[in-house]
């Protein structure tokens, strides 16, 4: 069977896994990093992002042999130590019901920020576009974003603490 080498939260992975398989079951299945959901597996919901070289990314049908030699980061590595603003914002708003589709939706909008420590509504629509929640915490999940823009605009530099240790 192929083995795959890519960096896993700041650590060298590698597994024996078909080319095929896609990322998310190697997440879930062989490396046991459950945080990261598997919603509709076609693409369409978003439950099953992560960052790809700090790019939100779905999973449910990525083949992992395309994230070989790549940097890949799920929720479990999104911050450091501590929890990230994003993570520090949804639990300050309640964010979350059943939780579901948080992780994914975190996961986009830590990447927004990184891009955007600013950004309009134009920009937090685009970046959660086509993240579901069945739930209905969309009003919640754009008022934390706001509180973590704020968090991040007075802190002085992006720090471990403060953005996440994903990659500087
Ligand atoms: S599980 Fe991947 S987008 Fe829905
Ligand atoms: S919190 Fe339940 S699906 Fe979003």
């Amino acid at each position: 069977m192929p083995r795959h080498r890519f960096e896993l939260n700041g650590q060298p992975v590698s597994v024996d896994v078909p080319d095929e398989m896609p990322l998310l079951w190697v997440l879930r299945d062989v490396l046991q990093l459950t945080g990261t959901k598997y919603g509709c597996g076609i693409m369409q919901c978003g439950a099953c992002t992560v960052h790809l070289d700090g790019e939100p990314t779905r999973t449910c049908r990525l083949p992992v042999a395309e994230a070989a030699g790549r940097r890949v980061t799920t929720i479990e590595g999104l911050a450091g130590d501590s929890l990230h603003a994003v993570q520090r914002a949804w639990i300050a708003e309640q964010v979350p019901q059943c939780g579901y589709c948080q992780s994914g939706q975190i996961m986009s909008a830590a990447a927004l920020l990184r891009r955007a420590r600013r950004p309009s509504g134009a920009q937090v629509e685009a970046a959660l576009a086509g993240h579901i929640c069945r739930c209905g915490t969309y009003a919640r999940i754009r008022r934390a974003v706001a509180r973590a823009a704020d968090a991040l605009a007075v802190a002085p530099a992006w720090t471990d603490e403060d953005a996440g240790a994903e990659d500087g």
